[in-house]
Order: structure tokens, then sequence, then C-alpha cells
């Protein structure tokens, strides 16, 4: 087997079945997992009856590029939601199974592997970034992203060195864990970065329609490059998915979009993959991306819960609701593991300790006395784990 296998980190949820392995959680109290960022709202009506209709099309091969319908409706998604001009269908966008799967995928298509080849990635961040970086044969460069950087990756703290041995970076806008969205000044100065350092810009925007406030959408980074007068993306990709969006995690369905030299040639590389979207499940996602109100309706129901537990647990967890995605990353008043623990056997809510979504770099793990709660479960469980928080809390 490849060695480099042995490089990959546990996931962080078999880490924290380890952590309870010895703990009794309390058996007259139902479990309320705050841990796992899996949509839990009801998925849209329009979407499960566009799947059932096409059932036929079980019996045909999907294409790997995807039927056109499905790239002429998300180049009508990028543009009505970016502000963006019509994307060619046919070279700048490609759907893929869930944005996991092309997350991994891309580092595999566009890095060549040499021993002082780097992928920038955000830390703490979404594990496929690491495993797709080692895999690929690079190494991760981690840019750690705390409260003193708006829990953003500070780019200018990166030398001319690093850059130059950067191959491709990940960001995540807005942030898993933390929620912060990449202001379009900041997306911009990357993307002079990329330009001038030669390096690839794989933006994981799968939070990206999870916001708060409905007037103030978090920009993209095809926004970036149009405003910087570049329609063709240059060095460019972004990656969104309809799990979060549209409550739609079961169908791995999402899509790439940018620069059409690059998904050529990951197209090429996806051929071979085989990871082609099943064709009903290419109707389902054209039905998704057509409706914008099952969406709107979406964020409401986070926006109850993040100001509901905002007053719940005012002034005893540092809370700041973020701009957007569905989590929150308070600060712990004891380590984060013994948090995660106590809050599991004396309260039985599972939530997620931070350093297992960070590593150490640079004389720190900056998730360390953090925890990622998701607020996934509906309002009236959250209201309930905001309860039981707030008394182990109170026994601290
Ligand atoms: C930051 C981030 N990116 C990508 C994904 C993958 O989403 P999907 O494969 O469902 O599109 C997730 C899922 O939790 C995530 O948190």
């Amino acid at each position: 087997m490849n060695p480099d296998l042995q490089l990959l980190h546990p996931y962080p949820f078999e880490k924290l079945r380890q952590l309870f392995a010895d703990l009794d959680a309390p058996a007259d109290k139902r479990h309320i997992p705050l841990a796992i960022g899996e949509p839990r709202h009801a998925s849209p009506e329009l979407v499960r009856r566009a799947l059932v209709d096409n059932l036929d099309m079980l019996s045909n091969y999907p294409a790997t590029r995807g039927m056109a319908e499905l790239r002429q409706a998300i180049s009508r998604w990028l543009q009505r939601r970016f502000g963006l001009p019509q994307l060619d269908p046919e070279s700048q966008v490609l759907p893929v199974s869930g944005t996991r799967e092309a997350l991994f995928a891309i580092a595999q298509a566009a890095v060549h592997a040499k021993p002082d080849a780097t992928v920038v990635c955000p830390n703490p961040f979404y594990q496929i970034y690491e495993g797709a970086t080692l895999l690929a044969g690079a190494t991760p460069d981690f840019i750690n992203c705390t409260a003193d950087t708006g829990f953003l990756p500070d780019f200018a703290s990166v030398s001319a060195e690093r850059w130059q041995a950067c191959q491709l970076v990940y960001i995540c806008s807005p942030g898993n864990p933390s929620g912060a969205v990449m202001p379009v000044a900041q997306l911009r100065a990357l993307i002079e970065l990329a330009r001038e350092h030669d390096f690839i810009i794989a933006s994981d925007e799968c939070y990206s329609e999870i916001y708060l406030d409905e007037a103030a959408p978090p920009p993209g980074l095809l926004q970036a490059c149009a405003e910087l007068g570049d329609n063709d993306f240059r060095q460019c990709l972004v990656f969104h998915s309809l799990s979060k969006r549209s409550n739609l995690p079961g169908l791995r369905s999402g899509f790439v979009a940018g620069d059409a030299r690059l998904l050529e040639r990951f197209l090429l590389y996806r051929t071979y993959q085989g990871c082609a979207v099943p064709a009903h499940h290419q109707m389902a996602s054209i039905a998704a991306w057509s409706d914008e109100d099952h969406v709107v309706a979406n964020r409401q129901l986070y926006r109850e819960k993040f100001a509901m537990m905002a007053t719940e647990l005012s002034g005893k967890l540092d809370l700041q609701i973020p701009q957007a995605g569905f989590y929150l990353w308070p600060e712990t008043p004891v380590p984060d593991t013994e948090f995660a623990r106590r809050l599991f056997a004396e309260e039985h809510i599972t939530v997620l300790p931070g350093r297992y979504l960070g590593r150490e770099a640079h004389g720190c793990n900056p998730g360390e006395n953090r925890v990622r709660m998701a607020l996934v479960a509906e309002l009236a469980d959250c209201r309930e784990a905001a309860g039981r928080i707030s008394q182990l809390l109170d026994r601290l």
C-alpha cells in the first residue's frame, strides 16, 4: 500500500469516539449531537419530487461532465448570486459528487509531487485539505486563524519563499469552524499573490448560502476576479455544494467553477477517477439550484437558533454569532477536551474539541480551548442543549 497513507490523521469524529470511550452518558437525558455538521432541516419537496420523477435515469451511465441543463442552471445561479457575467456552462462549470471528493481530487490533479511542494491551508480547517495534500505528495503549510486575525488567514504573514513553494491554496469562506467571511479585498490580494507566485486557489464556499444578514451575502472568489476585470478566472476555482444550502447532504451534489484551462484537465482526471453524479441526482440538483425560496427559509431557521443561543448563554460563554455558517466556535473555560468530556458525561451533549480541527503550527494549535457546536438540530433541541450547557457552565 501507499506508505503516505500512514500520514493521514484519524478523522476528528474517531478522536471524539476515543475521548468518550471510558464515559457513560446519563441515560435519563436524551442525546443531543452538536458535533457533526450534518444539516438536519427538511430537504425541499421540489427536489425530492424531481429525484423520484427521474428514477428511470438509473438505467443510464451518467457523464462525468454532467448534463448541459445542470451546468446551465449552475451558471445562471452563479450569475444571480455573485453578480457575475454568465459563465460558459461548457468550459467553466463542472458538477461534482459533493465538494468533499472534489476538494480531495483537485489536489491530486493540481499538485506536481516533489520534495519541496506545499499546499497552503487555513488552521483550523476541514480535514480533507490536509489528507488531499499528503496523498498528492505535498506538505501542508498552515496559516493559523485566531481571534487576533478575525479567524481569517493573514496572507501578508506568509513570506515570498513560502509562496514560491506553494502550488495550491485552500481557502474556506465562510469558514468552518469559525464562520468568518473573507472580504473581497482579501480575496483580491490572494488572487494577486497567486499570479505573482503561480499557484492555484481552491475556494471552498460550501457555507456561502447560510448567512446572518439577508442584505449582505458573503462574497466569493469568482466575484473578486470579476472585480479585477478577469472573467477568465485565471488560477481560480470555487467549490459549491447543495448539502448545506439546500439540506441535501445525501444527494452528494455540488460543482466546481472557474478557470476553464484548469477545469479541462480536472475533467480528464475525473474521467479516470469515475465520480459522475447520477443522472436523477443531476435532475434534482437542477431543481435545487433553480429555487431560492427554500434557501431563504433555511437561513431564517439558523438565524432563530443563533439568536436563541446568544440569549440563553449570554454572560456565561463568550459567544460571538458568526457572520455565516451554522457553527458556534466559543472559547472554553476549561481545556476543550475536558469541556467536551464533561458535557457528554454530565449532559449527554456532543461537541467537537477545537484542537481536533487544528494542527500544531507556528508554536500553537489555534483550535485548542475552543469547541465547535453545530446548530443543526431543531430549534427546540438547540434550546434544550443551551439549557444543559448553561447548567454545566454553572458547575465549572
Ligand atoms: C468546509 C467544508 N467543506 C466541504 C464540505 C463537504 O460538503 P459536501 O461534500 O457535502 O459538499 C464540508 C462538510 O461538512 C465542510 O464543512
